[in-house]
């Protein structure tokens, strides 16, 4: 199986040291790219502690390779609730495995990011670190643990580990003249980031669900006007938003606070501290607690204090911060202690929907509106409903994350398969069009799907030029509720199985974007029905074609 391939010998990828000063390996699982940028920004740090560093993807580092690495620097991401992204899978199922080799004479730290507001928070990088010092490895650090504002926390542990790791190597990082520039390619980074968005403006927000959909997905396009940003296909567009400022309102009346009030420790006033500064529509675990702790609500003490998290997931479902706060008896909240409890409002990730080179200087996104609650009260998702309903003429902070792993085949003429049904289909309109620029000759076969073809089928016209001029070769469609039986874009690849495994035997590379949960689970499970049907394999056989497929970055994913 995997441990085989992945135990076998030869050479790792992207090892390799210049001159005389000494390798550091440094390696990221990344989901998003964030892992992967920080992985970059350890190397140059590392260049000037007289290291020759090597970066690499987790997965692109053969494992009888890794046991000789000598001395690594880890930087994970956590994938859902406590999953390993998906270029440190294959990594991580060797390491886990009991034939894992020892790795005595390996020195190593980890860095782990991830998000508190999951369950198994930082769990990659804590398995991670875990496993390597139970297998002989020599921790030269604690590992450090990052929450979604990850950049200064990473910064700092650039800056303290890498005199250690230089400590250890007996090298002086002082004084070390940084190799010459043709050898050290800078990465150019955007000026625009987390904490210094760029203000666009909103040009286009369009209605693409029709009247009877259970969704509402729409159309965004932002100008990037002389911003300088740059994207791919691919890449995914941050948004900071705005909380809806009824909700606001609503808060400070259910706690009998006032707005204007500046709390302590901030120079701002309370309602614009909750407006820009913080979440105000989910409720975390800190606030659950402290309405449980003055309110004594009993269903509340029970979901919290058994233990149990489906219950309390089943309890917080529909609920926002106002229900919680609506709990009997009413829970007093002083402005500070309402903030020490609140997160800090974050940016949302979207997978871009269009190509810089279709939609010059623009940037567009495809978002289903959360919106939930009874007919009393509408709860609405932060920034879909910031972008669908609350921006007017302000402009939007937004920032571009790099997802260098999601990308159309650089070769031509290499078939695509794309499974993207809902809004899963934003990343492959960019892939569509990115092609067509690039004239692109390689087949390209899409796959979508959604409940209803009469108000779901979003993009027609679109995908109807992309059949007619030829650019797309097959377009199948699932629609899972216009007949008694469900059809899902699983079972289209199923019924066309011959075809699919001929155009991944022709080279093909198969991309999923959309429903982590259910759909992408689904869609790899008809994956590997295929490849064992139609390439007469047995089940073990095919997880091992489509684990080649994952090595050779033919099979990604872009999963939420
Ligand atoms: P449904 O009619 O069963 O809700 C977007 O939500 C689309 O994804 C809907 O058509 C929905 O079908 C479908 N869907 C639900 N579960 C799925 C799964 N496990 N695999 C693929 N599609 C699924």
């Amino acid at each position: 199986g995997m441990q085989t391939r992945l135990f076998s010998g030869g050479p790792a990828s992207a090892v390799g040291t210049t001159g005389s000063a000494p390798a550091l390996h440094i390696l990221y699982g990344s989901q998003t790219g964030n892992a992967e940028s920080v992985a970059e920004d350890a190397a140059a740090a590392a260049r000037t502690h007289g290291f020759a560093p090597a970066v690499s993807a987790l997965d692109d580092i053969d494992s009888a390779a890794f046991a000789s690495l000598g001395r690594v620097l880890i930087v994970t991401s956590t994938y859902g609730e406590g999953e390993m992204p998906d270029n440190a899978e294959l990594f991580w199922d060797a390491l886990s495995a009991e034939s894992a080799p020892r790795l005595d004479g390996m020195d190593f730290a980890v860095l782990a990011l991830g998000d508190t507001g999951y369950d198994g928070f930082c769990q990659a990088g804590k398995l991670i670190d875990m496993r390597l010092e139970q297998l002989g490895a020599t921790r030269i650090v604690p590992r450090v643990d990052c929450d979604v504002e990850f950049e200064d926390v990473a910064t700092a542990w650039i800056a303290e580990t890498l005199p250690l790791v230089a400590a250890v190597e007996g090298i002086n990082g002082e004084g070390v003249a940084a190799p010459p520039s043709e050898a050290v390619p800078a990465r150019a980074k955007s000026q625009w980031t987390r904490k210094n968005p760029f203000p666009a403006t909103l040009t286009a927000n369009r209605l693409l669900s029709g009247e009877d959909s259970a969704k509402e997905i729409r159309h965004f396009e932002f100008a990037l006007a002389d911003s300088g940003i740059e994207y791919e296909a691919g890449d995914a567009l941050n948004v900071v938003p705005v909380n809806d400022t009824g909700l606001v309102g609503s808060l400070l009346s259910v706690l009998e606070l006032d707005g204007e009030t500046v709390p302590d420790g901030h120079d701002e006033t309370l309602e614009h501290l909750l407006t820009y500064r913080y979440e105000i529509t989910a409720p975390n675990v800190d606030l659950l607690e402290a309405v449980e702790e003055r309110t004594g609500n009993e269903e509340l003490t029970y979901v919290l204090r058994h233990g149990d998290k489906a219950a309390l997931d089943e309890w917080l479902w529909g609920r926002d911060i106002l229900d919680v706060l609506a709990l009997e008896p009413a829970p007093a909240f002083s402005p500070e202690e309402l903030l020490s409890v609140l997160k800090p409002l974050q940016h949302r990730a979207y997978s871009i929907s269009s190509s810089p080179n279709s939609a010059e200087r623009s940037v567009h996104l495809t978002v289903a509106a959360v919106r939930y609650g009874t007919d009393e009260r509408e709860r609405r998702g932060v920034c879909s409903t910031f972008l669908a309903d609350r921006v007017g003429e302000n402009p939007v902070g937004i920032f571009v994350t790099k997802n260098k792993s999601f990308r159309v085949p650089s070769d031509d003429t290499a078939p695509m398969i794309m499974v993207g049904p809902g809004t899963g289909i934003a990343p492959f309109r960019g892939f569509l069009q990115e092609r067509r620029a690039r004239g692109a000759t390689g087949k390209n076969w899409l796959l979508f799907g959604d409940q209803k073809r009469s108000c779901d089928y979003i993009y027609e016209d679109e995908l109807a030029d992309f059949v007619e001029s030829g650019l797309l070769t097959r377009l199948d469609l699932a629609f899972s509720r216009d007949q008694a039986q469900k059809i899902y874009v699983q079972t289209r690849m199923k019924e066309h199985g011959a075809e699919l495994f001929a155009w991944l035997e022709a080279g093909g590379h198969f991309y999923i974007c959309g429903d982590a949960s259910r759909m992408a689970k689904d869609v790899d499970l008809a994956l590997h029905e295929v490849v064992a049907e139609h390439g007469g394999m047995s089940a073990e056989q095919a997880a091992e074609y489509i684990t080649a497929l994952k090595r050779e970055k033919r099979y990604v994913r872009d999963v939420y």
